[in-house]
């Protein structure tokens, strides 16, 4: 696994159990007019795996991101907080969480969490939510 410094790493064991997690979930995308099916899966603070997948619609922006699955996954499942989120898709290159889930992301992870993005056929990259979006806006900003 490459990190944005460049080192190499291979899978720890929860990376490996959100890996499968995700590409299980994957496999159940319902992604008919991009076919590009996306899968995140994320560790919550519970201790638990939870899993989502992008799901498209007819009407395209009524369209969600496998990230807010996962998330309302883990909200369902009582999990509250994320501690690590792995998010994969088709392809070699990393699949990085689009501008809007960063957001989301950002709503349930601390800025020191680390976002793995994988594209299933190439190496997965490790990058800390902060990097993928700074100077942030969130929850603390009204008082949560
Ligand atoms: N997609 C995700 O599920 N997550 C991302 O972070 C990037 C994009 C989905 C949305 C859409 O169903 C498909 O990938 C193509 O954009």
């Amino acid at each position: 696994m490459r990190s944005t410094e460049g080192s190499a790493m291979l899978l720890n064991e929860n990376d490996q159990a959100l890996f499968t997690a995700a590409e299980a979930v994957r496999a159940r995308a319902y992604a008919p007019y991009s076919k590009f099916q996306v899968g995140a899966a994320i560790l919550a603070d519970d201790g638990n795996i939870y899993a989502g997948c992008n799901v498209e619609n007819a009407a395209y922006p009524v369209g969600n991101c496998a990230e807010p699955s996962a998330i309302a996954a883990m909200l369902a499942g009582g999990g509250k907080r994320i501690r690590r989120i792995y998010v994969t898709g088709p392809g070699t290159v990393p699949v990085t969480p689009c501008g809007g889930c960063r957001q989301r992301i950002r709503e349930f992870a601390d800025l020191d969490v680390e976002v793995i993005s994988h594209g299933v056929d190439g190496e997965p990259l490790v990058q800390t939510l902060g990097q993928l979006l700074p100077h942030s806006f969130g929850p603390e900003f009204l008082g949560r």
